[in-house]
């Protein structure tokens, strides 16, 4: 019988469908993520491995699958993995694209409106017992409406907050490696040059993928041609931004705030500096989570799964090269 390694607890129903037809080796604790140590020890006999974005599969992970034939991660992006290793050993890598793209530009769009509108101190003074009287001044943030938006990273995700943005009548910037001549001509996005992304949008929102070029990308310098009144988002990956730059252009009054789903190190430790700002809005990477699209995910990564195994192709392959 072919094995299946999952390297997070998932619900029973997400992967009743494998249960029958393989042995499947789930890591169970419903707290902690499954040890490197443990995904190297069940990768050995394993035929797929159905993994999350915070699990390094790497070259030497890889090179001890000798049996491996297919990786599905739960998630889009796919920086996790090292995808040259893999397509040379002949692994299928599918990630979960589509499926989660309006669940994780609503979370980003709600960051956003959360960040400027400062709906978590809100929130919390009010929980505190703070809220003593109305007051003309209480807790004001930046306008929304009509404001300028910057979209770094054009992608499905990217398209899909600008039609966030159109709704609120906002004017959509947008910088990408390659032109995106549909969400110009639908929703009136104009493409610029980073720079003037950087110095023109009220909102920057960062939607790239993790790759060597965007890695760093926004630093000091990035930091300093924005507004005064920008806040900075990112949904993406932690690693596009120098995390101490970061911090400095929100001590200095560089940037007004931030809003941040993704760090460099995940879990953020509960002292780290930026996590002491009121000017910063941080959530525990949940851009796609609504339970509707987690379920979804999972479904598409043991449909991915199976097929490999069946001689298939799976419906959402990363290494294209993979097929030939
Ligand atoms: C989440 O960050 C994903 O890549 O799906
Ligand atoms: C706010 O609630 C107002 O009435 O202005």
């Amino acid at each position: 019988m072919k094995r299946i390694v999952i390297t997070r607890k998932l619900p029973a129903e997400a992967i009743a469908a494998l249960q029958d037809n393989y042995q499947v080796s789930m890591w169970d604790s419903e707290e902690a993520s499954a040890p490197r140590e443990w995904i190297i020890e069940q990768s050995k006999e394993a035929d797929a491995l159905l993994t999350m974005l915070s699990d390094k599969i790497d070259a030497e992970l890889l090179q001890g699958a000798s049996k491996l034939k297919v990786v599905a991660n739960l998630a889009v992006g796919f920086d996790n993995i090292d995808i040259q290793e893999a397509t040379e050993r002949g692994v299928a890598v599918c990630n979960t694209p589509d499926v989660l793209t309006e669940t994780t530009a609503d979370l980003t769009f709600a960051l956003l409106m959360g960040t400027a509108r400062r709906i978590g101190e809100a929130a919390q003074f009010v929980k505190e017992g703070k809220w003593k009287s109305w007051s003309p001044l209480l807790l004001a943030g930046g306008d929304i409406y009509g404001k300028t938006i910057g979209i770094y990273g054009m992608g499905s995700i990217g398209e899909a907050v600008a039609r966030r943005a159109k709704g609120f009548n906002m004017e959509i910037l947008y910088h990408n490696r390659s032109r995106k001549k549909e969400a110009e001509n639908q929703l009136g996005a104009s493409y610029v040059e980073f720079e003037e992304l950087l110095s023109s949008s009220d909102f920057i929102v960062c939607l790239a993928p993790l790759t060597p070029e965007t890695k760093g990308a926004f630093n000091a310098d990035a930091f300093s041609k924005m507004k005064s009144s920008a806040y900075f988002i990112n949904a993406a990956r932690g690693p596009i931004v120098d995390e101490d730059a970061l911090l400095k252009a929100l001590e200095e009054g560089e940037i007004a705030g931030a809003g941040l789903d993704v760090f460099t190190h995940e879990p953020i430790s509960q002292d780290h500096p930026l996590l002491s700002l009121p000017n910063v809005l941080a959530l525990p990477h949940i851009g796609s989570s609504s339970v509707e699209t987690r379920m979804t995910m999972m479904e598409l990564c043991v449909e991915n799964i199976a097929n490999v195994l069946d001689g298939k192709n799976p419906k959402t392959l990363v290494n294209k090269e993979w097929m030939k």
